[in-house]
């Protein structure tokens, strides 16, 4: 390779560490059988007819056909690596027990991760420089089994029910008639959505472009809690920061990216790692007390909402540092499969209205992409005893037996040395409910106060950009769209829907005179090239 042997060194390595290396470098089929002539399939005559029972072509080449899963439905495009997590064992003056009994936040404990970043409305190959969203999960692989902290860089959402999700992303994705991202698509539903004009407001911003993927934050967004050996909990929420520093890109810093490179975020993390400059974020807890918060003018369990940092302080729990690069993208990143349902001891759910539709969606998409055994592959499984009583199912690999276990019990109970349950803790975390079961939406909406928050707390470039990049966008769209747009900025704060509204103007009057109409030159979700500042 052009990076000298010492690298390439290294990398054979890493592959002999890896499950399935054998001894010896001859080429086999696999089924074990050493592989004589790979360049040519058996014919009848140097250039006759081949036959069927080619195996070793057809073994070679039916694979290839199947080389592909599904790409995750949201969040296809994505990097992924390994790292550690250290706890630091206290919550500002306070030994980290006293909130939670996960045994993760003990101090000094190391707990391997894998963590993968991603966009999110784009299909496995776009460019990394487009503006959207960007995931940011990671896996646990913890002494109690796996724990999943899905998160994205920014830490609200554009939606606060479930129920809402696919028509969002429907109108993020391609339109259905023309493959094609239609500026005018996503604003119908923002414009319809008043509790998206928060979210809407980070995104069009330079935070809408992280400059890669080691200079962003994270957060879970969702609230969780967290459960002490008293069975007592707290609302908690996740925020990971990086040690890198922040940077995000202008919309034209994104597009001199983008046309030399459209996976600079992958390489920029692939490369960091190999030469031993490994990144790392310390992980921030919000904690608050579990109830409704009256005091609150927004529901706490609302994720369009952030827990102003000046009210409910970070207070740093851990840092995690990513240091090993995987040896097979396939293997590791793309069959990498991240839950919100994934918990463990000490910490639980909340009843935000997302989170619990979210818990179901992840792993039943994963039984579709991957298959009903993808918690069987390495990268999914834990690094802790597993025995189940699940048996069967395409792909099942490997029988999860107990050491000692009477392999013909695969049921419980039984007194014939099958598998027992475990202790329950000593004390139980169990709310009381009592409520209408109802469709309803939550009390204290509030859609805008924030959203003009977030507007006058940026700094001046990146209202700039805001401004711009709403404006070339919302020129698209029809007018009764803008206008609804409007409407939210001008109530999140006035200036704010004063200037998108000048500023569609502007490019409106500009696209009238290069005569482009509706297919003027622009665009910045979509990932068109954008008007130049007037
Ligand atoms: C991926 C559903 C909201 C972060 C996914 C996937 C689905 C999904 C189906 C693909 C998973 C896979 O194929 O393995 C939903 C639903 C949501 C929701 C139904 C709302 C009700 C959110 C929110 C966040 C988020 C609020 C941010 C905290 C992620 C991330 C991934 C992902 C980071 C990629 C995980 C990976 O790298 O494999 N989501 N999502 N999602 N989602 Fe969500």
């Amino acid at each position: 390779g052009s990076k000298g042997n010492g690298q390439e060194k290294s990398r054979y390595s890493k592959a002999e560490k890896s499950r399935n290396a054998s001894k010896g470098n001859t080429l086999t089929t696999r089924q074990g059988h050493p592989v004589t002539d790979n360049q040519n399939i058996r014919t009848l005559g140097s250039s006759g007819p081949a036959t069927m029972e080619n195996y070793h072509f057809i073994e070679k080449i039916s694979h290839f056909d199947r080389e592909r899963v599904p790409e995750r439905v949201v969040h296809a495009r994505g990097a992924g690596a390994h790292g550690v997590f250290v706890s630091y064992g206290t919550v500002g003056k306070d030994p980290v027990e006293k909130f939670t009994r996960a045994k993760v936040f003990k101090k000094g404990k190391e707990t391997p991760t894998f963590v993968r970043f991603s966009t999110v409305g784009h299909p496995s190959g776009s460019p990394e420089t487009l503006r959207d969203p960007r995931g940011f999960a990671v896996k646990f692989y913890t002494e109690d089994g796996n724990w999943d902290l899905v998160g994205n860089n920014l830490k609200i959402f554009f939606i606060r029910d479930a129920m809402k999700f696919p028509d969002l992303i429907h109108s993020q994705k391609p339109d259905p008639v023309t493959n094609i991202q239609s500026a005018e698509r996503i604003f119908d539903f923002f414009s319809g959505s008043p509790e998206a004009t928060h979210m809407v407001t980070f995104l069009y911003s330079p935070w809408g472009i992280p400059a890669n993927y080691r200079q962003m934050q994270g957060s879970g967004v969702n609230t969780y809690k967290w459960v002490n050996a008293e069975g007592e909990a707290m609302l908690v929420k996740y925020h990971w920061e990086p040690l890198q520093g922040i940077r995000n890109l202008t919309q034209k810093e994104a597009q001199e990216v983008q046309g030399k490179n459209f996976n600079h975020a992958t390489q920029d993390l692939y490369e960091a790692i190999e030469r031993g400059d490994f990144p790392e974020w310390e992980l921030n807890v919000q904690l608050i007390s579990d109830d409704d918060h009256p005091e609150l003018d927004f529901d706490p369990l609302d994720d369009t909402k952030l827990w102003p940092k000046e009210q409910f302080p970070w207070y740093p729990v851990g840092k995690m540092t990513l240091n090993r690069n995987p040896v097979d993208y396939f293997n590791e990143v793309e069959l990498a499969a991240f839950g919100t349902g994934v918990l463990v001891d000490g910490l639980d759910f909340s009843d935000d209205k997302m989170l619990q539709g979210r818990t179901f969606s992840y792993s039943d998409t994963q039984r579709y992409r991957i298959g009903a055994n993808y918690l069987q592959l390495p990268i999914n499984a834990p690094k802790v005893h597993v025995a189940t009583n699940q048996r069967g199912g395409q792909m099942a690999y490997d029988t999860d037996f107990a050491e000692g276990q009477n392999i013909h019990v695969n049921y419980e109970p039984s007194i014939l040395g099958g598998l027992s349950e475990a202790p329950k803790p000593a004390k139980e975390y169990t709310p009381r409910y009592e409520a209408n079961l109802v469709r309803q939406p939550i009390e204290r909406a509030n859609p805008f106060k924030q959203a003009g928050e977030t507007f006058r707390n940026f700094e001046d470039w990146e209202r700039e950009e805001l401004i711009n990049n709403l404006g070339n966008d919302l020129a698209k769209c029809d007018p009764r769209i803008q206008e609804r747009m409007l409407d939210h900025f001008t109530q999140a704060d006035e200036n704010y829907g004063r200037l998108v509204r000048e500023r569609i103007e502007q490019v409106t009057k500009q696209m009238k005179k290069m005569d482009k109409g509706m297919d003027g030159p622009m665009g910045n979700v979509t990932g068109e090239q954008g008007v130049e500042d007037a």
